[in-house]
């Protein structure tokens, strides 16, 4: 078992700054809420504390306080102030910090990626035997990464439910089979249900509406497929650890809503959720993707939300617009990554307008559509700010998607950050 540090959250800010910074020392920490704190310090043991402080602290928080130093560990004091965020981020602070994890606490930093994937499939063995789970993989990282930890530890007693909505990107499907039905082998089921989206979404086109509808037909097909496997054990979720302190550890977990596995647990029956990832930080889900061995470009992925290209169809969703759509999109990923660009935007792709405009190809007057280039740098998709990528690199991408793409005779970038836009057009 490794050095454990907790963060006893007083104040509700910080708290994720100061575990980034001692998990990249090596040493493992949680965030506790203070009123949980006395109970964990004796279950977990610790090897110190950080508490997280702000100067009004009510009578019952100044009483835990009191116990807490009764506790007689090595105590860091942390107390809120203005900037604190940017003071967690100096080197001066990291010094600070590292002294009092090796030479206070006497911590070994030995905390490795690896240690934690092997720790996390032996627990995961022994808590689920020989019983059933069954997991949603989107293709997106954290479920990706879920899976393989659980196809780890009981193989094939997983099952892994695929939907295919046909809004998504191109090869996208084949890349899920190609990654967990062969390389990992997994006990994965694709569920073709185009169609079935398509014709629901038809003649749909303001925003909201389809949302809604993608939402709901997700959960029918995946409710189809629960059915078919019968009762399981065990459902999966990828909660990650800020959607857990995001929402303040003083409430328990609040799970971020998200169309994909939200809608869930109310329609398959399983006795109990398992979320092996819930104490990651995002960055932390990829490297143990990577320390899992799931292909790099499944591990990197760039943010994509949960209605899928529906959302990147400006007005009514057809296949022949998706197909259009899909290409151009695939053609702007593919010259970002050849510019060496991909690592260093958060997300990039192309949104099929609803605008048809004049143009002329080989002397002949055309009146096509429009496709909207879209790149932005952002922390926590709370705000953005548009990319300034390279007149180069938008050139290549420009002029390979007219010539490329049937239909599509202008391209525009899009210039505007978060707020006022959002990141997404619909
Ligand atoms: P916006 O467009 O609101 O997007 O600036 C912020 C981030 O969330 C993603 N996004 C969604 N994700 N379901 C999701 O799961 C959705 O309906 C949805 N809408 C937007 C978006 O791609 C960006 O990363």
């Amino acid at each position: 078992m490794h050095d454990l540090i907790l963060i006893i959250d007083f104040a509700e800010q910080n708290n994720q700054a100061i575990a980034r910074q001692i998990r990249n020392l090596n040493v493992f920490c949680q965030v506790v809420p203070s009123e949980k704190a006395l109970a964990q310090i004796d279950s977990k043991n610790p090897k110190g504390l950080v508490l997280s402080l702000t100067q009004n602290l009510n009578e019952s928080e100044q009483r835990i306080l009191d116990a807490i130093v009764e506790k007689n560990l090595p105590t860091f004091e942390f107390s809120c102030i203005e900037d604190a965020s940017k003071i967690l981020q100096s080197p001066e602070c990291e010094q600070t910090f590292s002294s009092f994890l090796f030479d206070t606490c006497q911590c070994s930093g030995d905390w490795k990626m690896q240690d934690f994937a092997s720790d996390s499939i032996a627990n995961l063995r022994e808590k689920i035997g020989d019983k059933k789970v069954l997991c949603a993989l989107s293709g997106g990282v954290d479920s990706s990464v879920c899976a393989v930890l659980l196809h780890k530890a009981i193989g094939k007693q997983l099952t892994c439910v695929f939907v295919d909505t046909g809004l998504m990107r191109l090869n996208e499907r084949n890349e899920v089979e190609e990654a967990f039905g062969k390389q990992f082998d997994m006990n994965l089921i694709c569920v073709d249900a185009e169609e079935r989206f398509l014709s629901k979404l038809s003649g749909v086109s303001d925003p909201e509406a389809k949302r809604k509808i993608i939402g709901e037909e997700f959960i029918r097909v995946f409710e189809a497929e629960a059915k078919k496997i019968g009762a399981v054990d065990f459902l999966v979720q990828g909660t990650i650890y800020p959607d857990i302190i995001e929402s303040g550890t003083k409430n328990s977990a609040v799970i971020k809503s998200h169309h994909n596995v939200g809608g869930l647990p109310s329609v398959v029956d399983f006795k109990e959720i398992i979320e092996p990832v819930r104490d990651l930080f995002k960055d932390e889900v990829r490297a143990l993707g990577v320390a899992l061995g799931i292909p790099e470009h499944l591990v990197n992925r760039q943010p994509f939300p949960g209605p899928g290209l529906g959302i990147r169809v400006i007005g009514e969703i057809t296949k022949q617009r998706l197909d259009t759509l899909r290409l151009t999109d695939f053609i702007f990923r593919d010259e970002i990554a050849k510019a060496g660009l991909d690592k260093s935007i958060w997300q990039y792709f192309t949104v099929l307008t609803n605008l048809r405009s004049v143009g002329v190809s080989s002397d002949e007057r055309t009146y096509s559509q429009a496709v909207a280039l879209r790149a932005v740098h952002s922390v926590d998709a709370m705000t953005a700010s548009w990319a300034r990528i390279p007149y180069d690199v938008l050139d290549a991408v420009s002029r390979r998607i007219v010539t490329e793409v049937p239909n599509v005779n202008r391209i525009v970038y899009d210039v505007t950050s978060k707020p006022p836009s959002t990141i997404e057009w619909e």
